[in-house]
């Protein structure tokens, strides 16, 4: 039987790309490998000669957290990142080309030379870690290497360290909390992705592990029963608000225009930060709750003075004990036969 960790060190792994051939398949599981909202992984990949199509699932839409579909174009685009990383390192410069009309990326393949940088090293290393982190500060080298490796064409990231942007930060993700947690609807999808034993987790390939969130593993009825009355945004708070305290900095994705090409573009910015954040040993998470609620987008944005038309993301980073990591589903479940 194999055990989560061995599942884990299958599926995060480096493979060979000196003798691709024709066969761009290795190229698709380094983008599978990146992050994507609730560990959905909503994307389909076609591959042809020399180009790589990418295009949304919409059968793994998230419609209460995500009903404009933001944190899915996000996620395809931290495929993007890791895809185009990997083209690289396998010898091909890859050329991108949105189309708003079908929501379809395609990468055209360019012969190259062969490229690996330690962003495409730390790939199957990059994961969220919730943990809690030492509250030392990132020196100002660090913090300029985050902000080169998150900025992108029309995304600006923008790194918060001082501590009075930290609690301000913990007061809207509390209230982000407060009002996801008072939505039933909010609460029955996130069951929905919620994976309770390392059986189920390996058998899905998908969503979020309880021992990856910081809880533990339980069979399904159990662990069912137990979030019921775990669920709760004041349990999340004291979790959280503690967590963005002791962060050494807090990133926030801010997009020119609130169009899928731009949230396309914010996955690539936060994939490539986070690769950059895995280089220099420093961990991350996500804390969205303040973006995913509508009413208090407008309202993080003022405080901040971030400007731009749409606050992506929100991360804090740090220091701290790893977590065990997520998993995936095969390459050849995600992969469309040319028809
Ligand atoms: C657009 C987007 C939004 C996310 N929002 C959250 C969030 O609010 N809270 C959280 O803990 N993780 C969040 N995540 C992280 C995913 O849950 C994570 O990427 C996924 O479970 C896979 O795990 P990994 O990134 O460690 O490989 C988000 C990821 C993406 C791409």
């Amino acid at each position: 039987m194999t055990t989560y960790a061995q599942a884990v060190q299958t599926i995060r792994r480096h493979l060979p790309l000196e003798d691709m051939a024709d066969d761009l398949r290795p190229l698709v599981h380094y983008a599978t490998l990146a992050a994507s909202s609730h560990n959905t992984q909503p994307w389909r990949f076609r591959c042809e000669r020399r180009r790589i199509v990418i295009r949304p699932d919409l059968a793994r839409r998230c419609p209460v957290v995500d009903p404009d579909d933001h944190h899915l174009f996000v996620s395809l685009g931290c495929a993007l990142e890791n895809l185009l990383q990997a083209a690289r390192a396998a010898g091909f410069q890859g050329h991108m080309d949105f189309d708003a009309a079908s929501s379809e990326t395609r990468v055209e393949l360019e012969v190259a030379p062969v490229e690996r940088s330690a962003l495409f090293e730390a790939i199957p290393r990059r994961q969220c870690t919730r943990s809690e982190y030492d509250g030392r500060a990132l020196t100002t080298g660090e913090l300029q290497l985050l902000e080169q490796a998150g900025r992108g064409e029309g995304v600006s990231v923008h790194l918060l360290s001082d501590r009075r942007a930290r609690d301000k930060v913990a007061e809207h993700v509390a209230e982000g909390n407060r009002l996801q947690f008072a939505n039933p609807a909010w609460k029955s999808e996130l069951r929905e992705w919620l994976r309770y034993s390392a059986a189920e987790a390996i058998a899905r390939g998908d969503g979020l592990y309880g021992p990856v969130m910081g809880s533990p593993s339980a069979p399904r009825w159990l662990g069912s029963l137990a979030t019921r009355f775990a669920l709760s945004a004041g349990a999340q708070n004291r979790r959280d608000v503690e967590g963005i305290r002791r962060s050494g900095a807090i990133a926030v994705f801010v997009s020119e225009a609130d169009d899928p090409r731009h949230w396309l573009e914010a996955g690539r910015c936060y994939q490539r930060l986070a690769l950059q954040a895995t280089v220099l040993g420093i961990a991350h998470a996500f804390i969205n709750q303040p973006v995913e609620v509508a009413a208090l987008r407008g309202r993080f944005t003022e405080a901040f003075g971030v400007g731009g038309a749409r606050v992506d993301l929100v991360l804090r980073l740090g220091r701290g004990p790893t977590m065990p990591a997520s998993l995936r589903r095969p390459v050849e479940s995600v992969i469309d036969v040319p028809g």
